[in-house]
């Protein structure tokens, strides 16, 4: 998964690559490159600085020569081939006249690969992209012009991709395409834009539109034009836009992490805004499914990667609880290569923070096409999960940038359980006086949110005492085994530390044997009724020798007996403590970090948004 920019007809065509690729480096940061075309020539520049390759690139950039109004730009996270220059788009043709970048990954380069090479193409990188420039370079010498070009070459390549394509033969153009991996279009007087995403072109373009699976896009200055596969003239969908630049920055916070986890009171009351009716019945006005389909839902299944992955699986005790329907939880990756059921009345919940995580939208798509009604759980307006989707419900978390997902987590619990709610209340499964109050204690979330917050001063206490520690195993029981699991999966994901979630009562049939002195246990034990067994199970741990830091409930003084440090949080409903437990549990990955020297931000391997299988 990679981040594409490219611009036409601007006399600062480079400044806005840069700037662009920097904005798109959640996306991967491997490394990046830009290419600019002017008649009959192009200029390329790329790098491989891990997490420096845009201001590495900046740098090289000083040296481009001036003239040039269009141009493309890359910033990769390796699939096919190591993450080193030789490997960053943009990738050339023979020529040298023709450039590509591409996000996706084409399935079958290796054959076409050894066809060009018959052919007599030179390959100068080891990735699947490259087949692209060749494939389009024999187009071109066959007289089609760009577009056509790109047209007849996407008949030949199978996989998922955005694409853009530039020429020196035709300096004034770039000519793009999409399958599965995202692409907008933005509009300005005179420039014409293109990108993964809408922040990119911020500051820049003025109208946006979505290009859709299967579309050809051809921009000039003055504006775009689309075709489908089969050259027939198609309209491109404007695009609204509801965020603006100032959102992407940082506000005074040292990095987007600490800056997102401090948003979480606004994400989640933002989610719950106008849900409640005046006479107690919840609203979703973007929901697009009728009362009467969902009162014929007979069984739920929620598919989901990562973060999003263990919201669903509180999602599944609330639906189950409130709404006494059957929930399956189900890794997206693994789901549509099953041969899944789905019967009459299934619905399918796709959750997911960006909406372009691709196993998540191949989840859906198997779904859909074996039956069922799919609704997408998304934060990202127009993504292509929602657009996919019978039905969209919008966390409304607001932009989230760093890699690390922690405000759009809360918020699509929030979402989650208020379709619970919903679900319940169009069951008759909660009597309307229950309702009102578990949606009263929703609505209080966000203030305990903002309580659980200000444990960051002794969270950074307990980091400090445990810097030296390489081992954490995070447990709880109920909700607080989701909780665990996305405590463990913060802690992995910026510390590089080793870091396991269970299930606590799971521990002692194997993981036991693993505590010894030295190794963390981080448990959630504000659950009062399974308060007694989490404290056998720490006594467990204890008696093998581990640290213990439990996230407990501000009046439990049993706690004490067994924990090395107890973080405190307040007291929330226990259906809806997963969003208050989380939060010293973000803070304690984020503090040790810090304390480490990662870069909390852009941790290595991951980019915010797979696009890739
Ligand atoms: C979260 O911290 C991770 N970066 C990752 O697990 C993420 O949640 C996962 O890739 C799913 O992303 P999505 O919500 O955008 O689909």
């Amino acid at each position: 998964m990679c981040g594409i920019i490219g611009v036409v007809g601007s006399t600062e065509a480079l400044a806005t690559l840069l700037d662009g690729l920097e904005r798109l480096e959640y996306r991967g940061y491997d490394s990046a490159g830009v290419a600019l075309v002017r008649p009959g020539s192009t200029w390329r520049a790329r790098s491989a600085a891990g997490t420096t390759s845009v201001a590495a690139l900046r740098e090289q950039c000083l040296a481009a020569p001036e003239g040039y109004f269009s141009g493309i730009g890359h910033t990769r996270w390796a699939t096919h081939g190591a993450p080193e220059a030789v490997n960053a788009h943009p990738h050339l043709d023979c020529s040298g006249k023709v450039a590509i970048i591409h996000n996706g990954i084409i399935e079958n380069h290796a054959v076409l690969r050894e066809q060009l090479l018959t052919r007599g193409h030179v390959f100068t990188s080891a990735t699947d992209s490259e087949v692209v420039a060749h494939l389009i370079e024999e187009q071109r010498r066959g007289g089609a012009d760009l577009l056509e070009s790109v047209r007849r070459t996407l008949g030949d390549i199978r996989g998922a991709f955005a694409l853009a394509v530039v020429d020196a033969s035709e300096p004034d153009v770039i000519v793009a395409a999409r399958r599965i991996s995202p692409l907008v279009v933005g509009t300005a007087p005179g420039v014409t834009y293109l990108a993964s995403d809408v922040p990119a072109m911020w500051g820049r373009a003025e109208n946006f539109y979505v290009v859709d699976d299967d579309e050809i896009v051809r921009l000039v200055p003055a504006g775009c034009s689309a075709i489908d596969l089969d050259g027939t003239p198609v309209r491109l969908r404007a695009l609204q836009v509801d965020w603006d630049l100032e959102t992407a920055q940082l506000d005074g916070f040292d990095d987007f992490m600490s800056k997102e986890i401090a948003e979480q009171p606004h994400a989640v009351r933002n989610t719950l805004l106008d849900r409640r009716r005046e006479d107690g019945s919840i609203t979703f006005d973007e929901i697009r499914i009728s009362d009467d389909e969902l009162r014929r839902v007979r069984r739920v299944v929620l598919v989901a990667c990562g973060t999003s992955l263990h919201a669903a699986h509180i999602a599944k005790y609330a639906i189950e609880r409130w709404a006494r329907l059957s929930v399956e939880v189900e890794i997206a990756s693994e789901y549509h290569y099953r041969d899944p059921l789905v019967e009459v009345g299934t619905l399918v919940i796709g959750i997911s923070q960006s909406g372009e995580t691709i196993d998540t939208i191949q989840a859906t798509r198997e779904a859909k096409r074996r039956g069922a009604t799919v609704l997408a759980v998304c934060n990202v307006v127009d993504a292509s999960l929602a657009r996919d989707a019978d039905a969209v419900l919008y966390t409304r978390a607001g932009l989230e940038v760093s890699v690390a997902s922690t405000k759009a987590y809360v918020a699509q619990i929030a979402a989650l359980e208020i379709l619970a709610l919903r679900l319940a209340q169009l069951r008759g499964t909660l009597t309307p006086f229950d309702i009102d109050e578990h949606l009263g204690a929703l609505l209080a979330v966000p203030d305990l949110i903002a309580t659980a917050l200000r444990t960051a001063p002794a969270v950074r206490a307990v980091a400090t005492e445990l810097l030296g520690a390489r081992d954490y195993f995070f447990i709880g029981r109920h909700l607080g085994f989701p909780t665990a699991l996305e405590g463990a999966l913060k802690l992995k994901e910026i510390t590089y530390l080793h870091a396991e979630g269970y299930a606590a009562g799971e521990l002692k049939h194997g993981p036991l044997a693993l505590i010894e002195p030295g190794v963390v246990v981080v448990a959630v034990v504000t659950d009062e009724l399974l308060h007694d067994k989490m404290m056998s199970n720490l006594a467990e741990v204890k008696a093998r020798g581990a640290s213990v830091v439990a996230v407990a409930r501000e009046d439990d003084r049993r706690i004490d007996a067994v924990a090395d440090f107890v973080l405190r949080v307040p007291s929330a409903h226990p259906m809806l403590a997963p969003m208050v437990d989380i939060i010293p549990l973000q803070l304690l990955a984020y503090e040790l970090a810090r304390g480490l020297g990662r870069n909390v931000d852009r941790p290595r391997n991951l980019a915010k948004t797979v696009t890739v299988e």
